[in-house]
């Protein structure tokens, strides 16, 4: 008899995380996929959607300009329920810290239905620090029924919070697996901007900014260190895929759009996103996944937070906590930019979020725990 797994995931990094899962789990003899998507993001999960050639059997199209956090809860909690009621699925998998996952284990469990965490286990134990990433997370590894942690640390920090064992399967990080289906040294830009740019010669700055704990004063010093880096550095350019949040396009617009070597440019799809990153110098960003993807491509990674769920990098050296003070942003970017001794140090290759076989890992573990096979499988290990 089939199992029916229900996935429901809602913004871009999780329909990037998930893919490499639900290719394979749509081909496997033993299961019935359905994919529910709440498009909490509308265009930035449709240009994975596409690029993954992944199709949605619900669409909760829940997306408002400027939504809060209540209003996404409620919205999801509401029209999930009656998906769930309908389908009745066995299981329920979701992905990471955002609304759409909390929200989403939420209402299986009010209709007790059992529950599957993709990338678990990942602390930064403050509770407002990602805001509101760390407590969805939580919230959701009380919620589960299964883990699959990405790495050992973040399968302790689950034995820590008292998950039996048994639950918990540490299966790498399936943005790695992802990460490796796309990355091409011969992608030619179609970008108009991307093709102007000489990478061989130019110093190519890459910086994303999205996070709700960033948008206002933290996000002006962000920008004000960018805007003065090109000044101080005649071959610099930077590249800014700027989020559709409306909040920091207006920001970002305001400060940075008469920069001729600041380029503002729409949301890349994956594609060509990894092949920039592959491209450029050094990464700026609050982002989580871009964290755990650069130091893949060798690529020194300065965060723009005061915590970081991710340590495994920071340790290696590949990535440094910068925060979003004005001077350690300008400061530390420069000395990447003009030491090359320094620069050297910290673009060393580092795999220690995945090896690109999460996506096999985890559906072995799912046919363990329905029985399928006997064996469970073996951990990743860094
Ligand atoms: C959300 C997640 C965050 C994740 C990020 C990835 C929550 C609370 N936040 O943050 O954890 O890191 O996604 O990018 O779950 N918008 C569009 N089109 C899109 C996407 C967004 O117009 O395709 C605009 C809308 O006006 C929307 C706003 O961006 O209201 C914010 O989107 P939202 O999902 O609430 O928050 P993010 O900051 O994107
Ligand atoms: N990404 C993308 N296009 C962009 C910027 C980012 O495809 O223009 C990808 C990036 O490679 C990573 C994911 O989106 O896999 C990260 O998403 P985001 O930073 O929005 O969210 P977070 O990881 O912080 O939750």
């Amino acid at each position: 008899m089939k199992k029916k797994i229900m996935a429901v995931f809602g913004t871009r990094p999780e329909a990037i995380k998930m893919a490499p899962l639900l290719k394979k789990l749509e081909n496997k003899k033993n299961y019935h996929l359905v994919i529910t998507v709440t498009a909490q993001h509308r265009e930035m999960l449709d240009q994975v959607l596409n690029l993954f050639a992944l199709e949605a059997d619900y669409d909760l199209d829940i997306m408002q300009p400027k939504q809060t956090l209540s209003e996404v809860t409620a919205r999801i909690l509401n029209n999930l329920a009656a998906v769930l009621e309908k389908e009745k699925p066995e299981l329920l998998l979701v992905h990471g810290d955002t609304s759409t996952t909390f929200v989403s284990a939420l209402a299986s469990f009010y209709q007790q239905i059992n529950i599957a965490h993709i990338e678990a286990g990942l602390r930064t134990h403050v509770k407002y620090s990602p805001f509101p990433e760390e407590i969805n997370r939580q919230l959701t590894g009380v919620l589960a029924d299964l883990h699959f942690a990405p790495t050992k640390r973040a399968a302790q920090n689950l034995i820590k919070e008292n998950i039996e064992q048994e639950k918990i399967y540490i299966s790498g990080n399936t943005v790695i697996d992802a990460l490796l289906s796309v990355v091409d040294d011969n992608y030619n830009f179609q970008n108009p901007v991307l093709k102007e740019i000489d990478f061989t010669k130019k110093d190519v700055l890459l910086l994303t900014a999205h996070r709700r704990e960033n948008l206002g004063e933290p996000m002006e010093n962000i920008f004000r260190a960018v805007r003065d880096l090109t000044a101080e550095l005649p071959n610099l350019e930077v590249v800014f895929p700027v989020h559709l949040n409306p909040l920091i396009r207006e920001l970002s617009k305001k400060m940075l759009a008469d920069n001729s070597r600041i380029h503002l440019i729409e949301p890349l799809d994956y594609l060509p996103f990894v092949n920039l990153m592959a491209r450029s110098k050094i990464v700026l960003t609050d982002s989580g996944g871009i964290q755990e993807e650069a130091p893949s491509l060798a690529k020194p990674v300065l965060v723009l937070r005061d915590t970081t769920e991710r340590p495994e990098a920071l340790e290696a050296g590949t990535v440094l906590k910068v925060g979003t003070d004005y001077q350690a942003i300008y400061q530390q970017s420069l000395k990447l930019l003009k030491d090359e001794a320094e620069y050297q140090k910290r673009a060393a290759a580092l795999n220690p979020y995945g090896d690109g076989k999460a996506a096999q890992r985890i559906v072995n573990a799912l046919d363990h725990y329905f029985g399928f096979s006997q064996n469970r499988p073996a951990d990743f290990q860094a």
